[in-house]
C-alpha cells in the first residue's frame, strides 16, 4: 500500500472510533457521578431509596447480591439483566427468581427527577446493592462507578453456574471472568441471606445420585428440618433460607461458613465447598474470620468491575434501549 494509501485508512479508522457510539468498557472510578448533577450527591438519593425499601422489607439485600452476580456474569456489569423482552436475559431459567427490579425502578425515578440522563441503569445495581450489604450489616465498601448500560441482553447468553455444579466446574466459570477460587468463596458467602427454592436441592434430601437417600454430606437433622418444608409430592416450590442459622439469615456475615463446615449448606454447591481440597481452608478461615466484610466488599468490587466490551449508552428506563431520536 502507498504511504497516501496508509495515511487515509489511518484517519478512516480514527474517523470510525470517533463515531461508534461509546464503549460499555468505560473508565471506572470512585465518586464518578460528584459534580455530574449539580449539588446533588447521587450516591445519597440512591441510599435514601434502598433504605426506605429495606426498611419494609429486609429480603432486598439477597435480590440485590443475586441480581448484581447475575447481572455482571453475563457481558460484564451492563444491566443487560433489566431489560424487558419476550428473549431478553431475565427470561432465561435462572433468572427467573431474580427478584428487586421495582426497586431497581424506583431509584432510577429518584435519580431521572432531579438529574436526568446521567445516572446508569448498572451502576445504580452495583449502588444499591453495596448499601443494602451495609444495612445488613455486611460493612460498607466503596464502589467505583461510571459504567454504561449495555445494548445486548438475550436469554440464550445467560451461561451462569447451576446449583449442583462441581467446585472444580464453578472455579472454571469463575476464572472465565478473570476471578479466582478465593474470590469465588468469598462471594458464594452472598449466601448468607436469601432463600432458595425445594426444587433446587430436593434430591439431597430424598434421592441423592438416585441412590433413594439423602445425601450423606448433610446433616441428618438438617434434612429432617428441611423435608416437612420441601415435602417429596408437594405441587408448590416452597422456599428455605440459604443460611440456616435463624438469627443470622438475613445478615451478611461469615454465618454461612460456619453452616457449611456443620454440613448444614443448603444447596450442593454450598456443602462442596467445605470438602473441595481448593476450598475447604479458606471456607475454615473464613468461618472464624473477623475481616469477613472487608473481603467480601473487596471480592464485590472484583465482581463490580467485569466489563462489556459492547457499546453502551445511559438509559432513560432501565427496562428498555432508548429510542433513536
Ligand atoms: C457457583 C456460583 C453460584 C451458584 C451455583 C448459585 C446458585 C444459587 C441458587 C440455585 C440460588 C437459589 C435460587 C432460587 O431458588 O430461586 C441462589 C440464590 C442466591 N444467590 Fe447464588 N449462586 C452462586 C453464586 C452467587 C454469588 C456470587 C452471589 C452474590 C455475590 C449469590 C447470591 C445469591 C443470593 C443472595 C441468593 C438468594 C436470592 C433471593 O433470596 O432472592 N450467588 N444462588
Amino acid at each position: 500500500m502507498s504511504s497516501g494509501g496508509r495515511l487515509a485508512l489511518a484517519l478512516s479508522v480514527v474517523v470510525l472510533l470517533a463515531f461508534t457510539a461509546p464503549c460499555s468498557a468505560a473508565t471506572l472510578q470512585a465518586g464518578f457521578y460528584k459534580g455530574k448533577c449539580g449539588l446533588v450527591d447521587v450516591e445519597s438519593v440512591v441510599a435514601t431509596v434502598v433504605a426506605a425499601q429495606f426498611a419494609r422489607d429486609r429480603s432486598i439485600v439477597a435480590a440485590l447480591l443475586r441480581m448484581q452476580f447475575h447481572d455482571c456474569f453475563v457481558n460484564g456489569c451492563d444491566a443487560s439483566i433489566l431489560l424487558d423482552g419476550s428473549s431478553s436475559e431475565k427470561t432465561a431459567g435462572p433468572n427467573l427468581s431474580v427478584r428487586g427490579y421495582d426497586l431497581i425502578d424506583a431509584v432510577k425515578a429518584a435519580v431521572e427527577a432531579i438529574c436526568p440522563g446521567v445516572v446508569s441503569c448498572a451502576d445504580i445495581i452495583v449502588m444499591a446493592t453495596r448499601d443494602a450489604v451495609a444495612l445488613a450489616k455486611g460493612g460498607r465498601y466503596g464502589v467505583q462507578t461510571g459504567r454504561l448500560d449495555g445494548k445486548v441482553s438475550l436469554a440464550r447468553n445467560v451461561n451462569l453456574p447451576g446449583p449442583s455444579i462441581t467446585v472444580s466446574q464453578a472455579a472454571s466459570a469463575f476464572a472465565q471472568k478473570g476471578l479466582t477460587i478465593s474470590d469465588m468463596v468469598l462471594l458464594l458467602g452472598g449466601h448468607t441471606v436469601g432463600i432458595a427454592h425445594c426444587s433446587l436441592f430436593q434430591d439431597r434430601l430424598y434421592d441423592f445420585n438416585g441412590l433413594g437417600k439423602p445425601d450423606p454430606t448433610m446433616d441428618p437433622k438438617l434434612v429432617a428440618a428441611l423435608r416437612p418444608r420441601c415435602p417429596q409430592s408437594a405441587t408448590l416450590d416452597n422456599t428455605v433460607d440459604l443460611d440456616q442459622n435463624p438469627t443470622s439469615a438475613l445478615v451478611v456475615d461469615s454465618s454461612y461458613y460456619k453452616q457449611v463446615l456443620a454440613r448444614r449448606g443448603v444447596l450442593q454447591i454450598d456443602q462442596e465447598l467445605a470438602s473441595d481440597r481448593r476450598s475447604k481452608s479458606l471456607v475454615a478461615t473464613l468461618a472464624n474470620a473477623t475481616d469477613f466484610s472487608a473481603r467480601f466488599g473487596r471480592a464485590m468490587v472484583k465482581l463490580g468491575a467485569l466489563q462489556s466490551r459492547l457499546p453502551g449508552e445511559i438509559r432513560r428506563s432501565c427496562r428498555a434501549l432508548n429510542k433513536r431520536r
